[in-house]
């Protein structure tokens, strides 16, 4: 599947509408366009085309039993692709979208069994980041997208990390430069009550509860042959290749004391004595860690370390989805 990428680059504020208009037609013909979200880069194709979903399993290597997300311009798209919208969808809407959060809901006819892996519902999230509202209005259809990384390996934050992974596997990549929020969204299903977090992520429960009834999926952990009724929770998800552990602050310490030149140490330390390039001082807020922890991950795998040792974040909802998403590249 050998294909020549076309790397298109916007401002991503407010971007050139010959440049979208080319990448939206790129997917009305059902090609494959990786764009940027507030979350991550995603991997896009017309989701109401088999052919072109299933290009993006092939392109990423995913098995076709993990359903993708569907974007949507607006909630009456997401309404067309729903066969019932609970009003606890309809208040995450108002309060939420466009932003970083996905919901599961019951699926219209609409959607394929492939986007959605054979279940009866479907995940439905409208972006926030101009150039992704831009991109799937100008489509004129909902755009499906996982993100645009090979199948385990670390999400891309950047373009770049968008074609370290598959370059020459997709047709386009529209480049406006990095994510802000960093991190996937966070993924609820509102099929029954109360709502129940699927995947944690920038949205945290507190800020969730104080809009609906929330509870945490049990954490299980199915194998890849099955699709899975709580999807997100492969174990082996957001790996980067090099193997990693998670340390508490003393034994962080003491690690990088050693000062291993093959170790890539990420903490939160502002200081660590001689320059050495693998040590990463990570932001003290969420928000901030949140955004740099991908690239972080990223630079440690071009630079070679032979492992990435992590000082443990702080506990507390605003850390969840950054810890969940540590854990799982532990694996
Ligand atoms: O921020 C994001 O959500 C990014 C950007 C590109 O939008 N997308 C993303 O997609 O992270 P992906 O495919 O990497 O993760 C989607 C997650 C997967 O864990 C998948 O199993 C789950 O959503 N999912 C999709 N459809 C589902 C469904 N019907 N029920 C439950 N989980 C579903
Ligand atoms: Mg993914």
């Amino acid at each position: 599947m050998e294909r020549t990428t076309k790397v298109l680059t916007v401002d991503p504020e407010s971007p050139d509408s010959e440049v979208l208009d080319r990448a939206a037609e790129a997917i009305r013909e059902g090609k494959l366009v990786a764009f940027p979200t507030e979350t991550v880069y995603g991997l896009g194709a017309d989701a109401l085309s088999s052919s072109a979903v299933e290009q993006i399993f092939r392109a990423k290597g995913r098995p076709a039993t993990n359903p993708l997300i569907v974007h949507v311009a607006d909630v009456e798209q997401a309404r067309e692709l729903s066969a019932s919208w609970p009003a606890a969808a309809q208040r995450l809407a108002d309060k939420f979208w466009p932003g970083p959060l996905t919901m599961v809901v019951r699926r219209s006819e609409i959607v394929s069994d492939t986007v959605c892996a054979g279940l009866e519902t479907v995940a439905l999230r409208m972006p926030a980041h101009p150039v992704a509202r831009a991109l799937i209005r100008r489509a004129e259809r909902p755009v499906a997208a996982p993100s645009a990384n090979r199948y385990t390996e670390v999400s891309p934050t950047t373009a770049d990390h968008v074609l370290r992974g598959l370059d020459g596997r997709i047709d386009v990549v529209v480049d406006a430069g990095p994510t802000s929020v960093g991190l996937e969204s966070t993924l609820v299903s509102v099929v029954d009550n109360p709502v129940e977090i699927l995947r944690p992520g920038m949205i945290g429960r507190r800020v969730l509860a104080g809009v609906v009834d929330v509870e945490e999926a049990s954490r299980v952990v199915v194998d890849e042959t099955q699709t899975r009724p709580s999807p997100g929770m492969s174990k082996r998800h957001y790996s980067p290749a090099v193997s990693m552990r998670i340390v508490e602050s003393a034994e962080f310490q003491r690690l990088r004391k050693r000062g291993e030149k093959t170790t890539g140490f990420i903490g939160f330390v502002e200081a660590f004595g001689d320059a050495d390039e693998a040590v990463i001082a990570m932001p003290s807020t969420p928000r901030d860690y949140a955004r740099r922890l991908y690239g972080v991950l990223h630079d440690l795998e071009e630079r070679g370390v032979d492992e990435i040792v992590v000082e443990e974040p702080p506990d507390g909802d605003e850390w969840t989805a950054i810890r969940d998403r540590l854990r799982r590249a532990v694996g």
